[in-house]
């Protein structure tokens, strides 16, 4: 095979090609990104009715020494469930409490990681009917060591009210699967509410896990999508995602029931979160949000003016100034300077939807007219046919099997040139091809990428879906990063992604390639410049999607005479079986491993590995 790159023109690449959809999928924010500790922190994982549940919450000691319920006595107005903890024995008397005192602990999600040295912020609220002695504790899974401690000693008139308690306990040991414990020896009420463990050490400060962050920041992604999917939608419009309800303090936030992917979310990770981890990231966040359409509801038209001003309301949060209404808030938040909103999208896949286009019409002229710099969204698909509405981009969704994908390399090859740009904002192999992410799947989203960035004069954007799962909640396979408490690896997938992060924003060059496996090899050229290093590099990269090997010749022409290439690199995903997995014992076992790249010159032979992707990064 032949691979003529001519390296004397080229097109630039759209500099937001490349980014993520982060989607409260699979437990990605809570207990995921979102480093709180504590699930359910305000008993109101039931939802606003009493009893409400207050799993995982669990009780220590049993009935003749403790009883714990919920009543509705909270201090915070949107989430009024509070824990009442009523201690029937006592330290001294007839019935004296067991060793270690009574009440109740949180495992978290699956277990909370304690590190030893690292400082962990515990907050609650508490109100009781006399003096309050408790132990506030970080312990193993059975409660039997002690991790870390703290005493919360109040006289009766301190607590007679709501009090808010805050100590930082310092862990003297280490486990993946802690818990934190409230206890106490003596008698009385005890009502406690809105109970947060948080490690001192998250990215900035900000919330964020850090290795998780790390992760996504790795492949720099230059745009946020968030935070759904089906997520914003809801399978009913009450458990949808509304920006309103997630932001303020955390304590105030009644939290939600995703009843799409069945969990509770306190909602830590709110919308200002959510701006914030874009600009953390530096990245354009890409806002989804809901247009009075759900799974199994819908709001008609001439009743959505109050979800368009919501949406209005969003958009000054994010970039009003901080004087303006909801730019205020957002500057009480801690956030004074706007946030780099530049694109929303009006819902998620409702383009079928019976008030679709009616709804978006009311949110597409409203936004335009207060903001005309606002690239807008549509759910509709403009790949085949022109859209019979205006939009600056449409949404464009697959998931499919792992031929398929690879020849959807071509997809955007015959798509109209006019009109609003595609925004590929979920795509990945699914079904038997990708298992729980097989190197299959992701040799095909790489050829599929391929075929997106040689079309990206009318694909502006492209994101990979979903971002991430808890192992303990899988939602959804196969996904780009997998977690659990302590740990997190890269499926083969999410190694894909690492080649494309110098793409945007760089030079595509012409490449033609001449095969007899062209139905199975495809590649791209780039030019880019590194900043860090202030070279400028070519990058090649080649899928071979088939069973042998190839060998191929490159030919790099068009260079200025005085300029030679020089070696660098070839970086290659491969494995001994396609259906090769990572897992938490073998994290690398598909992995890009890079050598140095030998004879380089502006024609050389390359051996292609079958079943591999390999990029060629050579110096100019
Ligand atoms: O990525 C998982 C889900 O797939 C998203 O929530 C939805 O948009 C799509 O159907």
């Amino acid at each position: 095979a032949l691979l003529f790159v001519d390296a004397s023109q080229g097109r630039l690449i759209p500099e937001t090609l490349f980014g993520i959809f982060f989607e409260e999928i699979n437990h990605a924010g809570a207990g995921g990104l979102w480093a709180e500790l504590v699930s359910n922190r305000g008993f109101e994982a039931g939802g606003q009715n009493t009893p409400s549940y207050i799993d995982p919450w669990a009780t220590i000691g049993n009935e003749s020494f403790v009883t714990v319920s919920t009543d509705l006595s909270s201090c915070f107005e949107r989430n009024k469930v509070a824990l009442r903890m009523e201690v029937l024995c006592d330290s001294q008397g007839s019935n004296t409490c067991p060793m270690g005192g009574v009440g109740v602990y949180n495992p978290g999600f699956w277990g909370m990681n304690i590190n030893k040295g690292k400082k962990y912020k515990v907050v609650f609220y508490v109100r009781s009917s006399g003096p309050v002695d408790l132990t506030v504790s970080l312990t193993s899974s059975n409660g039997l060591l002690t991790l870390a401690t703290a005493e919360v000693i109040a006289s009766a008139s301190d607590v007679s009210n709501w009090t808010k308690v805050e100590t930082v306990l310092e862990a003297k040991g280490s486990s993946p699967n802690a818990r934190l414990q409230l206890t106490t020896s003596r008698k009385g009420v005890i009502w406690l509410d809105q109970v947060s463990a948080m490690p001192l050490d998250t990215y900035k400060g900000h919330g964020f896990r850090n290795e998780l962050f790390q992760m996504i920041a790795d492949i720099k992604p230059r745009f946020l999508r968030f935070p759904g999917g089906c997520f914003v939608e809801g399978e009913r419009l009450r458990n949808a995602f509304r920006w309103k309800a997630s932001i303020g303090p955390w304590e105030e936030r009644p939290g939600h029931f995703g009843d799409v992917w069945m969990y509770w979310t306190d909602d830590g990770l709110g919308y200002f979160e959510f701006l914030q981890l874009a600009e953390d990231l530096g990245t354009l966040p890409i806002w989804v949000f809901n247009n009075g359409i759900s799974h199994t509801d819908e709001v008609v038209t001439s009743q959505i003016l109050p979800f368009v001003q919501e949406a209005l309301d969003g958009i000054e949060f994010a970039r009003g100034d901080p004087n303006s209404t909801w730019g205020s808030v957002r500057a009480a938040m801690g956030h004074p300077e706007p946030f780099d909103l530049r694109y929303v999208a009006i819902g998620n896949e409702d383009c079928g939807k019976k008030n679709y286009q009616g709804n978006y019409l009311k949110f597409y002229n409203a936004i335009k007219r207060a903001y005309p710099d606002i690239g807008i969204i549509s759910n509709c698909d403009g790949s085949s046919s022109p859209l019979n509405h205006p939009a600056d981009f449409y949404d464009y969704h697959t998931y499919t099997s792992a031929s398929s994908l690879f020849s959807m390399a071509r997809k955007f090859d015959q798509t109209s040139r006019k009109g609003p740009k595609a925004f590929v904002s979920e795509y990945a192999v699914t079904g038997k091809d990708a298992g729980t992410g097989s190197l299959l799947a992701a040799l095909a989203e790489a050829g599929f990428l391929i075929g997106l960035e040689k079309n990206s004069d009318i694909v502006e954007m492209a994101s990979y879906a979903p971002l991430f799962v808890n192992t303990n909640d899988r939602r959804w396979n196969p996904d780009a990063i997998v977690f659990d408490s302590s740990q997190a690896y890269g499926t083969p997938s999410y190694w894909v992604q690492t080649y494309f992060k110098e793409s945007s924003g760089a030079t595509l060059l012409n490449a033609t390639l001449q095969s007899n496996f062209s139905s199975s090899i495809i590649a791209s050229a780039i030019a880019w410049k590194n900043s860090e290093d202030e070279n400028e590099y070519i990058k090649i990269k080649v899928v071979n999607f088939g069973s042998s090997a190839v060998t191929l010749k490159i030919s790099v022409d068009g260079l200025d005479k005085s300029v030679a290439l020089s070696g660098k690199t070839k970086i290659v995903l491969t494995s001994d079986n396609v259906m090769d997995e990572n897992s938490f014992k073998e994290p690398k076992k598909v992995n890009p491993k890079t050598d140095l790249l030998e004879n380089v010159d502006k024609e050389m032979e390359v051996n292609l590995s079958p079943r591999s992707f390999t990029s060629f990064d050579l110096l100019k």
